[in-house]
């Protein structure tokens, strides 16, 4: 059997540090850790420290990604078409949608993107400002670059 010749990044180096931290304060954290079923603390700090770098991202306006969870009236007249419309004016910026029919009078729409925050915030706000939307969601990510 051929093997395939695929080229895997080696997996970053990794560095020891101590952390003191007041017994109570740990023991909170070990807790949250226990209960998120987080494999380490090593793993539970460095997903801290992965949020806040995110954070940052977004406050700071470098590109960033996102998903945008819209809930909408099915029966609103004009409102898909409308939503389509909004959507058409980020066609760079929007990398992905799925439209879910959740039942005969709902649709669930996820619409990834990828580009500026102020620009994915700009869209998140004229969809949930749509007439016949019932909910509207921003779940701020990240590209994954520099994590
Ligand atoms: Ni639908």
């Amino acid at each position: 059997m051929k093997m395939k010749n695929v080229t895997r990044k080696p997996a970053a180096a990794l560095t020891r540090f101590s952390v003191s931290l007041e017994q109570a304060l740990l023991r909170q954290f070990d807790a949250r850790i226990a209960r998120e079923g987080c494999p380490t603390r090593s793993k539970a700090v460095a997903d801290l420290v992965r949020a806040s770098l995110v954070r940052d991202a977004w406050q700071a306006g470098r590109v960033v990604a996102a998903a945008i969870v819209l809930v909408y009236d099915h029966h609103r007249r004009g409102l898909a078409q409308r939503l389509t419309h909004v959507q058409h004016d980020y066609p760079r910026m929007i990398i992905a949608s799925q439209h879910v029919h959740l039942d005969h009078d709902n649709c669930l729409e996820v619409i990834v993107a990828r580009g500026r925050p102020d620009h994915i915030k700009q869209l998140a706000d004229r969809l949930k400002g749509a007439k016949g939307v019932k909910y509207c969601a921003l779940a701020a990510a990240s590209t994954g670059q520099g994590l």
